[in-house]
């Protein structure tokens, strides 16, 4: 054995080195990749379905507001008109769905409007913000403000 194919050897071990890489790796991501990667782009496309049949929590203020015209002629004008329902409620599909079987607590007059409205230096300084031991006693904000128009004067 002579002239510049006298050590191929050393070329086969490289070649099968890769040959064996190149296998695994197509074995690897067969056995990898999801069905329906790549279907309608860089994730797998059943995702979708299974993110569609996780159970709905939340209705939504329109179908709130289907049934509950009474509270929508009282939030006009106010500044709480334009935060959702389910904010203050909680989600409530089951009752959207069924009124009179599921019929939804009311939310608690006090510790509610609390959570958004206690003096926070970190709030912007035009949201309204009061320091609630002050401001008023240990019962329900509710018996001033009205909820779905809560401005008094
Ligand atoms: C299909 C019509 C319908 C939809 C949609 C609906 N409701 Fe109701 N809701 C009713 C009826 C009817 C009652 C009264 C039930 C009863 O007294 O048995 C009620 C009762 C309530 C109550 C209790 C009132 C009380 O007196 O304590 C609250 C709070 C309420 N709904 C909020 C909501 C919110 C928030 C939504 C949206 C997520 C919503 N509802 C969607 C029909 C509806
Ligand atoms: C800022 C919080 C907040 C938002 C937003 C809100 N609610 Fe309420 N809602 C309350 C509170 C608090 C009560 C309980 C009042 C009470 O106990 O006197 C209440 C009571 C109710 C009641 C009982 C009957 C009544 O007139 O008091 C219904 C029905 C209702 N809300 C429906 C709705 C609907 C529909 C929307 C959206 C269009 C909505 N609410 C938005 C806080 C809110
Ligand atoms: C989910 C958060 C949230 C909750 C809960 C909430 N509020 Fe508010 N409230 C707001 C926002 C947001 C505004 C002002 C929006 C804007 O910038 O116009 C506001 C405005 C107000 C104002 C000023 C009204 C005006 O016209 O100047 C009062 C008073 C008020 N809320 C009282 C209450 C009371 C009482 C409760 C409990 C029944 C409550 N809020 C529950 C978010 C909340
Ligand atoms: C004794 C009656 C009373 C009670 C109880 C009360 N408030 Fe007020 N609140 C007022 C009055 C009066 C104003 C003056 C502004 C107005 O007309 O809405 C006011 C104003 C506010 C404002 C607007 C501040 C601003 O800078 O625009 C917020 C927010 C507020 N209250 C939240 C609350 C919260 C939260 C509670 C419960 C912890 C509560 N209030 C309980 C009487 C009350």
């Amino acid at each position: 054995m002579s002239g510049w194919l006298k050590d191929k050897g050393h070329l086969a071990r490289m070649a099968g080195l890769f040959a064996f890489g190149i296998t695994a790796f197509l074995v690897f991501r067969w056995l990898m990749v999801p069905a329906g990667f790549g279907l309608y782009g860089h994730y797998r496309a059943g995702a979708l379905d299974d993110a569609g049949a996780r159970p709905l929590h939340y209705a939504g203020r329109a179908a709130c507001e289907g049934c509950h015209t009474d509270i929508v002629e009282a939030r006009q004008g106010s500044r709480h008109a334009r935060i959702g329902c389910e904010a203050c409620h909680g989600p409530l599909i089951k009752h959207a769905q069924a009124p009179t079987e599921v019929k939804p607590t009311r939310p608690d007059g006090r510790v509610l409007c609390v959570r958004c409205h206690e003096t926070n230096p970190w709030k912007p300084k035009g949201f309204p913000q009061v320091k609630v031991a002050d401001h008023s006693d240990s019962g329900p904000c509710t018996a001033c403000h009205k909820p779905h128009a809560p401005k008094i004067s």
